[in-house]
């Protein structure tokens, strides 16, 4: 099995949107570990994947824990009266490729002491990081590269959102010593048919295999 994570600098970066494209163009499984609250639309990032994928239903996991707050993990869950338990966060056996999402960006805490990041270094799979383009996504994007490395996450490189900033890619994949994957414009409208055709034109497939 060959998984793959999504994480990004920031709530609402452009994760979902990114790891549908990501899902679909792979024929992947998707997973969203650990769902807090109704999206901004008032669903999940699941159902958002499935609308944008492409994929057949069965290839859209269930969260391990679907939690009634959009707040952080750790505090959702307490607001529903439990604690993540960890051990619970293993990653599915599908047989083929899988993609993997986050919440937030990549210290976001599971728990009073257990990180995101801290559950990518025990998965030992690649992330990808989803960033912005525009402005102040220089130092999100290299404290985050940073939090990475320092648990010894591997780090398949940048997927980019957002409008062309040529400066702001290339100073991440230098000072962040990281691979540039690609950017994702923003689509207008934002179809699954737009979605595939903006992965194919500013994405390698061979990057994520
Ligand atoms: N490439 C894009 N084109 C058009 N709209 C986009 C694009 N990427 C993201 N969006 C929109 O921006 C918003 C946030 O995107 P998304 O849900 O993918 O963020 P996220 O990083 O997954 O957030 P969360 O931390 O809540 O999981 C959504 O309304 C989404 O439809
Ligand atoms: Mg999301």
């Amino acid at each position: 099995m060959t998984a793959l994570i999504v994480t990004g600098t920031d709530t609402g970066v452009g994760k979902t949107v990114f790891a549908a494209a990501l899902a679909g163009a792979l024929g992947a499984h998707y997973w969203k570990p650990v769902q807090a609250g109704p999206d901004e639309d008032g669903g999940s990032d699941a159902l958002k994947v499935a609308a944008l994928a492409g994929l057949a239903p069965d290839h859209i996991l269930p969260e391990a824990y679907r939690l009634t707050q959009p707040l952080s993990p750790h505090r959702a869950a307490e607001l529903d009266g439990l604690e993540i338990d960890p051990a619970r966060l293993v990653l599915p056996e599908t047989g083929g490729p899988l993609v993997v999402e986050g919440a937030g960006g990549v210290l976001v805490p599971l728990t009073r002491t257990v990180l995101y990041a801290d559950l990518f270094a025990a998965w030992a799979a690649p992330v990808v990081l989803v960033a912005r383009t525009a402005l102040g996504t220089i130092n999100h994007t290299l404290l985050s590269l940073e939090a990475l490395r320092a648990r010894r996450v591997p780090v398949l490189g940048v997927a980019f959102v957002g409008d062309a900033n040529a400066d702001n890619e290339a100073t991440i994949a230098q000072l962040g010593e990281v691979r540039r994957l690609g950017r994702l414009p923003l689509l207008t409208p934002l179809t699954p048919e737009a979605l595939a055709r903006a992965f194919a034109a500013h994405f390698t497939l061979a990057d994520f295999r």
